[in-house]
């Protein structure tokens, strides 16, 4: 059986698309055949390696700067990319951060930088996707829906987390802004999914996997005794791109090893 994704040509906006898990989705998104904007707000020579590890492989990529929790910088970045690649297929609201700490130490900016970015740079980023993907519609020969919209979540949107409150409050939200989104655009064909990553081997997470003493401690909570790369997460972006997924909306994918099985419990309890 031909085995076809079909994403060839469709425009993808990938945000925070310089490191970790949005760079291994760019990367994915590109290789087959997707023509992609790298989102990033630091580190431009990253975006551009990232840009140039795309067009390496035959693919089309350019990098975009803009912060997704500023609404004129998001405004813009859809403009140039509209300019660029005619439309978006493809949003995958990735960009987002840690700012740990105690909760009684926690300032007011860490909990609203947490939010602004993981949350809010979320919602307007698919607030202006949505925007296009109802002005176009369907357009058959590219996809069998009107536009897919990923949002990267975390087993943290379900495992609750100490020291990290408002990483873990960013995560509950995205799943009812997800789940409300979907519901409501249903009925225009437009697909909006979550992947719930667990441990991905990232620069966020270096304490947790940078020694081997912290890497034994992290395995113990991966019954799949690895911990998860970020092609693991490219891959399930892509299927969930593509028409393959197309009667999937309003999901989350956990793509964790089986952290969410609570292993805690299988010699407890
Ligand atoms: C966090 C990581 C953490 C993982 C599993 C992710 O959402 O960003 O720091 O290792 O969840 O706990």
């Amino acid at each position: 059986m031909e085995y076809s994704l079909k994403i060839k040509g469709q425009a993808a906006l990938v945000t925070g698309a310089n490191s970790g898990i949005g760079e291994a989705v760019a990367i994915a998104l590109g290789e087959q055949g997707a023509n992609v904007v790298v989102n990033y707000v630091t580190h431009p020579e990253l975006a551009q390696q990232v840009v140039d590890k795309i067009k390496s492989t035959g693919g089309n990529a350019i990098a975009i700067k803009a912060d997704v929790s500023n609404e004129a910088e998001v405004q813009a970045m859809f403009q140039q990319m509209f300019a660029e690649y005619g439309t978006i297929d493809i949003l995958v609201n990735n960009a987002g951060l840690q700012k740990d700490s105690p909760i009684e130490n926690m300032s007011l900016a860490d909990w609203q930088l947490v939010i602004n970015v993981n949350l809010t740079g979320q919602f307007l980023c698919a607030r202006e996707a949505i925007r296009e993907f109802l002005r176009r519609g369907v357009v058959a020969e590219r996809s069998c829906a009107a536009g897919k919209i990923i949002c990267m979540s975390s087993v943290h949107q379900v495992i609750p987390w100490a020291g990290h409150v408002n990483y873990a409050a960013s995560k509950g939200g995205i799943e009812m802004m997800m789940k409300s989104m979907a519901q409501e655009l249903a009925p225009k064909k437009i697909r909006i999914n979550s992947i719930g990553p667990g441990a991905i081997q990232t620069p966020i997470n270096q304490s947790a996997w940078g020694d081997p003493d912290s890497l034994k401690k992290l395995l113990t909570l991966i019954p799949y005794g690895r911990i998860g790369q970020p092609e693991d997460i490219g891959k399930v972006a892509v299927w969930l791109a593509s028409d393959q997924s197309d009667y999937l909306t309003g999901t989350t994918l956990f793509v964790d090893g089986g952290m969410l099985l609570y292993p805690g419990f299988s010699t407890n309890g």
